[in-house]
């Protein structure tokens, strides 16, 4: 049996990868699975939390006893992610959220034109939720951040944790077949508070449970003091 160590918690995820439209048919988009965010919500579930999942285009299992809320762009997520949030002890941003989406959407089907090259697809920023979380805390409220680095990841990691103004950044390496859509994963969580914790490869429900000890231990520090 676990430890319902978040009984009486309300815990918000976020998980899947987002898709930008381009047109009726078209989007940008990413190769994030949500697996590692439903087996954040399932071991939640497992330690007694109150869950949101905000998932966003992921073909899996919906998680018992967790709310789930689905979501297709970045701006959706935003909204449902801010609004969840509000009476939120936790949240993890495990989504893999697009930074910038089409700065238009066409209301057809966009055409070829025989013998004419494409237009160029012109890009505006999207917010940064994760980072609009962080600087909006509420005291005793533990926001966790995912990194996916392909180079240099613990210090692109720690750069990015102080970026982001989180209290946790999960950082894993990434690339050719390595954490998107695989059922393992291995990572590094870095603390704010300089902690380092190797999680050695092995499947995503043990990081999630990694992740929700850290968590754990935050908010019973934040209560304490
Ligand atoms: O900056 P980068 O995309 O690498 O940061 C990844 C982290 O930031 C993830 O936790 C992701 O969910 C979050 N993010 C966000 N809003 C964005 C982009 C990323 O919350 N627009």
């Amino acid at each position: 049996a676990v430890a319902p160590d978040l009984a009486g918690r309300h815990v918000v995820i976020s998980a899947g990868g987002t898709r930008e439209p381009l047109d009726p048919v078209r989007f940008l988009g990413n190769r994030s699975s949500g697996k590692q965010g439903y087996a954040l919500a399932r071991t939640a579930v497992a330690r007694g939390a109150r869950v949101t999942l905000v998932a966003a285009n992921a073909a899996l299992p919906d998680p018992a006893g967790a709310d789930l809320v689905r979501v297709t762009t970045a701006s959706e997520l935003r909204e449902a992610v801010l609004k969840a949030a509000a009476d939120a002890d936790a949240v993890v941003m495990a989504a893999a959220v697009a930074d910038f989406r089409p700065a238009a959407r066409a209301e057809s089907k966009i055409k070829k034109v025989p013998g004419r090259d494409p237009d160029p697809i012109a890009l505006v920023r999207n917010p940064d939720i994760l980072a609009e979380l962080s600087s909006a805390k509420t005291p005793g409220r533990v926001v966790v951040g995912f990194a996916a680095e392909t180079d240099d990841v613990l210090a692109n990691g720690r750069a990015k944790l102080a970026a982001k103004g989180c209290d946790l950044l999960v950082v894993n390496q990434v690339g050719e077949d390595r954490a998107f859509g695989a059922e393992e994963n291995e990572a590094v969580l870095l603390a704010a508070d300089g902690g380092e914790t190797p999680v050695p490869h092995g499947p995503k429900e043990a990081l999630a449970d990694e992740i929700w000890d850290a968590v754990a231990r935050l908010l019973r520090g934040a209560s304490a003091g």
